[in-house]
């Protein structure tokens, strides 16, 4: 079973319109002439994916090489939520990705996992493709609740999804020790807790889904540690936060975690 690798740039609350503008433009300079065997998403605040849908379906060259991810939903449909921007708003600006439950999004506002099965449902019905976001805390692992943490959140997150939806969701996990720390956990470890993630979706679903479900690593992937990462057979891609923000880092991420094709 092929997988194709994912790499997505979660900005998190970095870069308005003409940083992403500046962005976009050194990034697609760079990749002139050349393809990468993997999908290359760009997830901006929601206030620059108007300026990133412009400059990639206008006329800017290699744009097709990049698709639009959103960094949240709401799991409403539309009305008095304050703050909040739904599914078909983000629809207008041509996203297709979303991250949803991101360790931020659980612990600074508080999204348990009941609140991550609405939004991924509400993502699913508007046909976006959800990045589902999991991970354990430094004190869960140590206290030896990796797994049971990781089958509460794949458990209760996927709730009434259906195989259908999980053909276009992709899980990111991301222990939230490695997040914005600069410690990585090592290839290891990593391609462990992604085997038994897996595991977790054969069980719910059955193997093949399993085997096609793409499943990322983030926390603190760097140009350094992306090859090693990315060699290990259940890891498919990566979600990268602080490395993404520079166009050359986040290139250097994908050049060393795939094998580039020269057109
Ligand atoms: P980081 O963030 O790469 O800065 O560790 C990853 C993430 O939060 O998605």
């Amino acid at each position: 079973m092929i997988r194709k690798p994912i790499f997505a740039a979660n900005w998190k609350m970095n870069k308005g319109a003409s940083e992403t503008e500046d962005f976009v433009r050194s990034f697609l300079s760079k990749i002139q002439g050349q393809s990468f065997p993997c999908e290359i998403v760009i997830a901006p605040p929601f206030v620059s994916l108007p300026k990133l849908a412009d400059l990639l379906h206008g006329a800017v060259q290699n744009a097709s090489a990049i698709q639009i991810g959103a960094q949240n939903c709401s799991q409403f449909d539309a009305g008095a939520y304050t703050g909040e921007v739904n599914v078909l708003m983000l629809r207008e600006f041509f996203v297709h990705f979303v991250i949803i439950g991101h360790s931020e999004r659980r612990a600074i506002f508080g999204e348990t996992d009941a609140i991550i099965n609405a939004k991924l449902k509400k993502a699913r019905e508007a046909n976006l493709k959800p990045i589902f976001c999991i991970g354990e805390t430094l004190a869960q692992r140590e206290g030896g609740m990796l797994e049971s943490v990781l089958r509460t959140q794949v458990t209760e997150g996927l709730q009434g999804l259906t195989e259908k939806d999980m053909a276009e969701i992709v899980i990111a996990y991301e222990p939230v020790w490695a997040i914005g720390t600069g410690v990585t956990a090592t290839s290891q470890q990593a391609q462990d807790a992604h085997a038994f993630v897996r595991s977790l979706v054969a069980g719910l679903y059955g193997t093949d889904t399993a085997e096609r479900i793409r499943i990322q690593y983030g926390g603190s992937v760097k140009p350094g540690n992306a090859a090693e990462l990315m060699a290990c057979p259940d890891i498919d891609g990566a979600l990268i936060g602080g490395a993404s923000l520079e166009p050359h880092g986040f290139l250097e991420i994908i050049r060393n975690g795939t094998v580039p094709l020269v057109e």
